[in-house]
């Protein structure tokens, strides 16, 4: 059996976390060889989680893990504003990358893009690795091709930081390839308060609410006349639901070239 070694940026973090105990119990094809926090730089990941018994180096950043420890894939979970960086060293040292990090922009993603074809390297982007994501933008992109109305409401916590989710923008992206959406009113003519009509992407308009109260959540509305679809993901506290994707996608991502968002790129469905 071959072994992929796998470098995990914000393998401290909540999601990280999770997904590091996971390769050690459940993944016997998979080596953590090093990871990334810059609080526990220079520490063990066994010490820091507890609880398992790998030995695995922490850095402070993506470049000096892959100095001294190659990597045949690179995962990004830690935050918009380091993850360009971290990809850009992962791609540059070699390795295939999955990014589970949210936040991203499409520029970010098109650099990242043009980055992976020139180093023929795959790179999976993530917004939301559960399965009932999955199931949930695919749902969507059957109703779209059907019923030319819809908006996005995204909902999560009031510590979330990055609007709108990963989740809610990957599922802009998706209904954008299918066609755009027709309003009855365009959004530039709204009267009023245009910011009321939220956030422009991909054509879709899409809300971000942020309130103490709820975990994730992601809503897709499509209304024609005199009836409505609603269909929802809610998440729970843990992140479990992430890790049988995030596995799936390292086991899968060196099939790749270049950029693919959404888990689907490399499940059957
Ligand atoms: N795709 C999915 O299914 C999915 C699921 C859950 C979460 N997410 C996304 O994944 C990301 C992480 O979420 P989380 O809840 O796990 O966050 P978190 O608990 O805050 O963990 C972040 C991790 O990244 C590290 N980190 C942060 N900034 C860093 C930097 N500049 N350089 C190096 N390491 C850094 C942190 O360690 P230090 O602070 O010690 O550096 C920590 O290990 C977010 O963007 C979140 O939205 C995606």
């Amino acid at each position: 059996m071959t072994t992929l070694r796998v470098c995990l940026a914000g393998a401290t973090g909540w999601a990280g976390s999770e997904l590091a105990r996971a390769i050690a119990r459940d993944a016997p094809d998979i080596a953590l060889v090093a990871a990334v926090s810059r609080t526990h730089a220079g520490g063990n990941l066994s010490t820091v989680l507890g609880g398992i018994d790998v030995n695995v180096p922490i850095f402070a950043t993506a470049a000096d893990a892959l100095a001294s420890h190659a990597c045949d894939v690179f995962v990004e979970y830690t935050q918009p504003e380091s993850a360009v960086r971290h990809v850009r060293a992962a791609l540059e040292g070699g390795a295939h990358v999955v990014i589970g990090t949210s936040g991203l922009t499409d520029a970010d993603l098109r650099e990242i893009d043009a980055l992976a074809r020139r180093r023929k390297r795959g790179v999976l982007a993530v917004g939301n690795f559960a399965l009932t994501v999955v199931l949930l933008q695919r749902f969507a992109e059957m109703a779209a091709k059907l019923i030319p109305q819809w908006e996005i409401i995204d909902y999560a916590d009031d510590a979330k930081t990055d609007a709108p989710s990963g989740t809610a923008r990957e599922l802009a992206s998706r209904l954008a390839k299918v066609r755009q959406p027709e309003p009855t009113v365009p959004v530039e003519l709204t009267a009023g308060e245009r910011d009321a009509r939220g956030a422009t992407l991909g054509g879709t308009q899409v809300h971000s609410l942020r309130l103490p109260g709820y975990v994730i959540s992601a809503e897709v509305i499509f209304g024609m006349t005199d009836q409505r679809l609603s269909i929802r993901h809610d998440s729970g506290n843990s992140a479990r639901p992430y890790v049988d994707g995030a596995l799936l996608a390292i086991r899968r991502v060196s099939s790749l070239v270049g950029l693919h968002r959404g888990l689907d790129a490399v499940l059957e469905i």
